[in-house]
């Protein structure tokens, strides 16, 4: 009975372990196909390749990574194609080991115990997600009489989506949202570490009495959330790098996943920004908001609107782009419209004065491409927010062959970019 169960036990193991068993890259070899305005006809074409979009959503083309056993297939098909990676699992190495910040003793206990800010090398690597969470616990307990982490819900397995509030000398909950999430793409990974190096500066420079960052305290209150998709995320950490949406099933498709940033209840329903096939990397769900994260960073967000939000930023990647309202409709312009793109404007001049890295700026539809149901077309449309944008970090549009892998060692400079950024923004909006 014993050795049975045991047995069970060991079965039960092995069948979990094989179905976590990490996607390997080896040997997929990444080609750029030029569309010629046939999009709809090459994806239909690609459909049952065994291959998975790398593309930053640059109209003219897009990048595809194909598994070797089906690159012959590929070629078959006679595409207008070159490539551009001859192994992908090359080039996702480059981006360096996830490595833990916290298993050594120095530092966390010591220094959490003098309430001082976590060193800057956690930003030398990529972090566990676990390890996220603690790192913003650190920063409220450097910054208790100011801050607060909230859970604006539970993800679909189950996951806190956490964030901090900030708040300056007229407490807690009294000036208008400057509001940031990260991660709603799971695969983005430079989107978190640049949140939490804004968040680390913030803190920094209030508790230093930096006069400028005190006055963004004398304005503002700031909410922000790293992962607003963790599940994807911790998936993308164990599985399979390149995974995009949540990891909620759907009854009747075996295909797992709904994009966040098409799950937003403004204009989701518009056709052309989003798909109806939950296959799709772009899959809107069956009704706007029917994801938990979603629906419960929806009441999050409703629950901001009694003082406004003034600046929303969802961060992703990659590109390098700052894009304003609209995803909708190409033709449709914020009522401020001018005032965000001379505040953008000068945003990609503060990015482009760290190093010369240069990011482009422009109502978002018009400038890349059409979505319904996304984040910062909801903030801007349905909550009146005065700024509201996406930002698309490093690298920029021609990022080498899969542009979601950034290596480690460009996380600081990243960061610096937005935080010279956002000082800009936050001094002039
Ligand atoms: N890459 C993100 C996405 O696909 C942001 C898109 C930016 N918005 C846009 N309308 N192109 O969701
Ligand atoms: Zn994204």
């Amino acid at each position: 009975m014993r050795v049975q169960s045991a047995i069970t036990a060991l079965a039960v193991l092995v069948t979990s372990v094989a179905a976590e068993e990490r996607v390997s890259y080896e040997g997929y070899k990444v080609y750029r196909i030029d569309t010629h305005d046939e999009s709809e006809q090459i994806h239909k074409l690609i459909d049952g390749l065994h291959a998975v979009e790398v593309s930053c959503g640059e109209s003219d083309h897009f990048d595809l990574a194909v598994a070797p056993e089906d690159v012959e297939a590929f070629q078959a098909l006679g595409f207008d194609a070159f490539l551009l990676s001859e192994d992908l699992s090359v080039d996702l190495a480059e981006e360096g080991p996830v490595e833990s910040f916290y298993e050594s003793d120095a530092n966390f206990t010591l220094e959490a115990r003098q309430q001082s800010l976590p060193a800057l090398s956690w930003f030398n690597l990529y972090r566990p997600y676990v390890e996220h969470a603690t790192f913003f616990s650190q920063l409220q307990a450097a910054f208790p009489s100011n801050s607060r982490i909230f859970n604006v819900g539970n993800s679909y397995q189950g996951r806190s989506i956490y964030g901090i509030h900030l708040w300056g000398p007229g407490g807690q909950g009294s000036r208008p949202a400057v509001y940031f999430h990260g991660t709603v793409h799971a695969r983005e990974w430079i989107s978190a570490p640049v949140v939490e190096y804004l968040t680390w500066h913030l803190i920094d420079g209030y508790r230093n009495n930096d006069p400028l960052v005190r006055s963004f305290f004398d304005k503002y209150d700031f909410y922000i959330v790293p992962f607003v998709n963790p599940d994807g995320f911790v998936y993308t950490q164990s599985t399979d790098r390149l995974w995009r949406k949540n990891r909620q099933p759907r009854s009747g498709s075996s295909c797992v996943g709904t994009d966040g940033n098409r799950n937003w209840n403004f204009q989701w329903s518009t056709p052309g920004g989003a798909s109806t096939s939950p296959c799709s990397e772009t899959y809107r769900g069956q009704a706007a908001g029917d994801t938990p994260e979603i629906r419960a960073l929806t009441t999050f967000t409703n629950s901001l609107s009694t003082r406004g939000i003034k600046l929303f930023i969802d961060w992703h990647s990659y590109g390098q782009y700052i894009l304003l309202p609209y995803g909708y409709n190409c033709q449709a312009r914020a009522p401020n419209h001018n005032a965000q793109m001379s505040v953008a404007a000068g945003f990609s001049n503060a990015i482009r004065a760290v190093s010369g890295t240069r990011f482009t700026y422009g109502p978002s539809c018009s400038t890349l491409y059409a979505t319904t149901g996304s984040s910062p077309d909801y903030m801007g449309g349905a909550m009146g927010a005065e700024y509201s944008w996406t930002v698309e970090l490093r690298p920029g549009p021609g990022g080498g062959s899969s542009g979601f892998v950034l290596p480690a060692s460009q996380i600081v400079v990243s960061g610096r970019e937005q935080w010279e950024g956002i000082k800009y923004v936050l001094s002039t909006i």
